[in-house]
C-alpha cells in the first residue's frame, strides 16, 4: 500500500510517500519513495518562537513544491491533467494561495498511483495544522483517495518503533517517553493504537524549557541543539557545574514533570551574571541538561518498576539530544529493559512518521470522513 503523508503541526511543512505491507508485527516492512521537508527554523528565529500566522503563510506556499518533490522522487509525478472539482475552492478558502497552486498542479499532473493519504490533525498549532488538513482533504476529494487523520504523537512513537524498514524487537506492554517543544508525556501502551498517559508535565514542556534557557543565554532558536553543544563543550573541558540546579519533582511520588521552576532557577544566575562570562554560559548549559536529564531518566524508571514494561520507546525533537538518549539507555540497561529511539534527523517533526501511523490505521480501513476531518490543536492521545 502507497500512503502520503503530510505533516505541519508547527514550524516543519514535510511531505512524504511511503510504500508499505504488512500487518503491525513480524511480516511489516516499508520502504520511503519520496521524502520532502522545509523548515522554517530560521524565519521563525527572530521571534524566538514558532509564530502561527506565519507558520501558516510558509506550509500553505510550501505544500504543493513538497508534493511535487515527493511524488516526483518517487517517478508518481505524471505530466497530464486532473479535474478538481469545485467544492475544493470552498475547502481552501482560508488558506492564502493554496487553491491556486493546487489548480496548477492538478492542470499540469495526474492522479498518482497513491492508496492513502495521511495527514497530521493534532495536536499542534491549529493554524498551522489547518493547512495540512485542509490540503488533504483536497487532495482527497479531487483524487477520489481515502484519507486518515494522524496524532501527531502516535506519529512519533510508532517512528521509533521501527528499527531500519521493520519494526524493531519488542513486546508489548510499553511505555513512550514523548518529549519534545509541545509535550512531555509517559504513556502507557498495551497493544497498538491504545494508550494511556501515565505522567505528563504539569506547566513547560522539556523542550520549551531548552528554548526559554537558550533565549537567556543569548543562543539561537530552536534552542536544544545550541545548549546541547555548550554543554558538550563543558564536558570535553571538564567544566564544573559551576552552579547547582534543581532536580523538580524528581523525588515526588508521581510520574509527572515540571520545568518552569528549572528555568527560572536559570534566570536567576543569568541575572546575578550580567553580563555571564563565555565559560558560565557551558556550565550552565550543561547543568541544565544534566537536570533535564536526571528528571527524565529518574521518571522514567520509576514509571518501568510501576508498569512492569521491558521497552522504552523515545520520540520528539529533544529525543535527539544525544546525551539525554544516553542517559536514557544507561538507566534502562540496568534494570534490564531496552531504549527504542529512531535515528535522530527522525526525532524531529517529519511526515514519515504520519505516513507509517496512517498506514496501520488505513490497514484497519480507519479513514476519516473528509468533510468533517478538522484540525484540532489540542488533540490528545488517550
Ligand atoms: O518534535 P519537535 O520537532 O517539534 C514539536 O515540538 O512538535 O521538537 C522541537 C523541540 C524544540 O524545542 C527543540 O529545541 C528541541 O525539540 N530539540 C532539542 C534537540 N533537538 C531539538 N532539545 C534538546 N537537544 C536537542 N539536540
Amino acid at each position: 500500500m502507497r500512503t502520503l503523508g503530510i505533516e505541519t503541526s508547527c514550524d516543519e511543512t514535510a511531505v512524504c510517500l511511503i510504500e508499505a505491507t504488512g500487518e503491525f508485527g513480524p511480516d511489516f516492512t516499508f520502504k520511503v519513495l519520496g521524502n520532502a521537508l522545509a523548515s522554517q527554523a530560521a524565519l521563525h528565529a527572530r521571534y524566538g518562537g514558532v509564530f502561527p500566522n506565519l507558520a501558516k503563510r510558509e506550509h500553505a506556499r510550501n505544500l504543493v513544491p513538497l508534493l511535487e518533490q515527493a511524488l516526483g522522487e518517487a517517478r508518481l509525478l505524471e505530466p497530464g491533467k486532473t479535474n478538481a472539482p469545485k467544492d475544493i475552492e470552498h475547502l481552501l478558502a482560508r488558506e492564502q494561495g493554496l487553491f491556486g497552486r493546487m489548480v496548477e498542479h492538478f492542470s499540469a499532473y495526474r492522479k498518482p498511483a497513491v492508496d492513502a493519504i495521511a495527514v497530521t490533525h493534532g495536536p499542534g498549532l491549529e493554524p498551522a495544522l489547518w493547512v495540512g488538513v485542509n490540503f488533504a482533504r483536497a487532495l482527497s476529494s479531487t483524487w477520489d483517495i481515502p484519507v486518515v487523520g494522524v496524532n501527531h504523537l502516535e506519529g512519533h512513537i510508532v517512528m521509533s518503533m521501527m528499527k531500519g524498514e521493520q519494526l524493531a524487537g519488542f513486546e508489548f506492554p510499553v511505555l513512550a517517553l514523548l518529549i519534545s517543544g509541545g509535550n512531555t508525556q509517559l504513556v502507557l501502551s498495551k497493544k497498538f493504537g491504545t494508550y494511556e498517559v501515565v505522567g505528563k508535565t504539569r506547566d513547560d514542556a522539556a523542550g520549551e524549557a531548552f528554548d526559554k534557557v537558550a533565549r537567556m543565554l543569548k543562543l539561537p532558536y530552536p534552542g536544544g541543539p545550541h545548549v546541547s553543544k555548550l554543554a558538550k563543550a563543558a564536558r570535553a573541558e571538564a567544566l564544573p557545574a559551576g552552579a547547582k540546579l534543581p532536580r523538580p519533582m524528581l523525588n515526588e511520588d508521581n510520574l509527572d514533570f515540571s520545568f518552569s521552576g528549572l528555568k527560572t532557577a536559570v534566570l536567576r544566575i543569568v541575572k546575578a551574571n550580567s553580563p555571564l562570562p563565555d565559560e558560565l554560559k557551558k556550565q550552565l548549559s550543561r547543568e541544565f541538561e544534566e537536570a533535564v536529564s536526571d528528571v527524565l531518566a529518574g521518571k522514567t524508571l520509576k514509571a518501568v518498576e510501576e508498569y512492569g514494561v521491558n521497552t522504552v520507546i523515545t520520540g520528539g525533537g529533544v529525543s535527539a539530544n544525544i546525551y539525554i538518549r544516553g542517559r536514557l539507555a544507561e538507566a534502562l540497561e540496568k534494570e534490564g529493559a531496552q531504549l527504542l529511539v529512531c535515528p535522530s534527523q527522525l526525532s524531529t517533526d517529519n511526515a514519515i512518521m504520519i505516513a507509517l501511523a496512517g498506514y496501520f490505521h488505513a490497514l484497519k480501513r480507519d479513514f476519516a470522513d473528509p468533510a468533517t476531518l478538522f484540525a484540532k490543536g489540542n488533540l490528545k492521545l488517550a
